[in-house]
């Protein structure tokens, strides 16, 4: 597959095209009212960067230290569960696409591919791997072992899904609910024959994790109804503290969203946390993950501090690190990508980040993604808003750079 798109958006337009309609929504979809969906990326647009000019620039280092690791690019591949119904082979082909951008891919936990799959498949760059503890606390210690197995470096407990938000588009379409393939869903597949044969080609789709387990259904439908059905809902930071005792690497807790979850995350003693509203699917109404940032770096200080939700641009990843992310995950951009074109789909949405956060960054007269964490907050201004401004106080800045005028 080739890619020709200008932007994440143009990724988006392609995919609903090339996508069943039951799939594009599942991708493009939130919750209910779709609110927080839309403050994640609305809310970005309220922060105003500042151009700074004759800053005498050298090449822009893109390079960025997260998680550990000094990666080529500040943002990596979030979670984002079923990419191999997107395209045929999804979760390699994204892999791919990130390790040859010198950055990590994290495998959702409901992916078709398994960790296993991926190593296989020569992706031997660096995997992280997304886990839902299940009621079957046995399955959750599978998991790990795989995890290990496969040299995952970092865990991402995601723990906003204590139940799946109400997702309209899903139940118009008849997703989640339906456990094998109806009439109406098979005309919506015989309508799109090139994904068809896409996906088809790369065998029977199921979930990676639960292959060979026939508890869990006979198809990825069935599966998929099933996992959501186990994930459990009474987990709690004991669980935390579990799971920080059997799992040696690093970890992060994904879906903090107030300070003092971030500041109970810390005691739990994980290395990082990703500030995350699982991209406006779950709570609706839940406020921006921008938003949300400074207020939990403050709280959370010393504490690692990753985002997602909303990201579209270079400017949102910029944006992001101003206030005090380490690091950002993509999520549906690359989703699209991988939609609309396969591994050079994924590699192409990557090389427009880059590009975009390479000219952002000349053009505020940075010269490095270490240059701008330093500026920190005082890279951006934020539009009058109740409760957006005030915790962005200009706080003098946290480096050496030159506080704007
Ligand atoms: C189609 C889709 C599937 C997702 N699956 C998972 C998942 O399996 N596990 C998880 O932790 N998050 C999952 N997420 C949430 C993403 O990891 C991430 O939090 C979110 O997509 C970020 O918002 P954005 O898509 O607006 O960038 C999923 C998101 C989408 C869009």
């Amino acid at each position: 597959m080739t890619a020709h798109f200008a932007n994440v958006e143009d990724a988006r337009r392609i995919a609903r095209r090339r996508l069943p309609k039951i799939f594009f929504d599942y991708i493009d979809g939130g919750s209910s009212a779709e609110t927080t969906l839309e403050a994640n990326t609305g809310d970005f647009a309220r922060l105003r960067l500042h151009q700074r000019v004759l800053a005498g620039l050298a090449p822009r280092d893109l390079s960025s230290e997260y998680l550990g690791q000094r990666q080529r690019l500040p943002f990596m591949l979030g979670p984002v569960g079923f990419l191999g119904l997107f395209a045929g082979r999804g979760e390699i082909l994204a892999a791919r696409a990130a390790h040859a951008a010198g950055i990590p891919a994290c495998l959702s936990n409901f992916s078709i591919a398994s960790l296993d799959d991926l190593r296989r498949a020569g992706c031997d760059g660096p995997l992280h791997f997304q886990l839902y503890v299940l009621k079957d606390r046995g399955l959750a210690t599978e998991f790990l072992a795989a995890a290990e197995r496969a040299g995952v470096e970092t865990l991402h407990l995601t723990v906003d899904t204590a139940v799946t938000g109400i997702r309209e588009r899903d139940a118009r379409n008849g997703f989640r609910a339906a456990v094998r393939i109806g009439p109406r869903m098979g005309l919506g597949f015989a309508m799109r024959p090139a994904w068809a044969f896409d996906v088809m080609r790369a065998g029977r789709p199921g979930v990676g994790a639960v292959r060979g387990r026939a508890e869990f259904g006979a198809n990825i439908l069935a599966q998929a109804a099933t996992l959501s059905r186990l994930i459990d809902p009474t987990l709690s930071w004991a669980d935390v503290d579990w799971l920080r005792e059997r799992w040696r690497g690093r970890m992060t807790i994904k879906g903090i969203l107030h300070p003092q979850d971030a500041v109970r995350a810390k005691a739990a003693g994980v290395d990082a946390i990703v500030v995350s509203n699982h991209g406006g699917r779950q709570l609706d109404g839940a406020r921006s993950t921008i938003s949300a940032l400074p207020g939990i770096v403050r709280a959370a200080e010393g504490l690692e501090v990753l985002l997602d939700g909303g990201v579209r641009r270079g400017t949102d990843v910029v944006k992001a690190l101003a206030l005090g992310a380490s690091g950002v995950l993509l999520g549906r951009a690359y989703a699209w990508g991988v939609a609309a074109g396969g591994e050079a789909g994924a590699a192409r949405v990557i090389a427009l980040l880059a590009e975009e956060i390479d000219v952002t960054l000349a053009l505020m007269g940075l010269s490095s993604v270490d240059a701008l964490k330093r500026l920190g907050r005082d890279a951006l201004t934020a539009l009058d808003e109740p409760g957006f401004t005030d915790r962005l106080a200009p706080t003098g800045g946290r480096g050496s750079a030159p506080s704007p005028v």
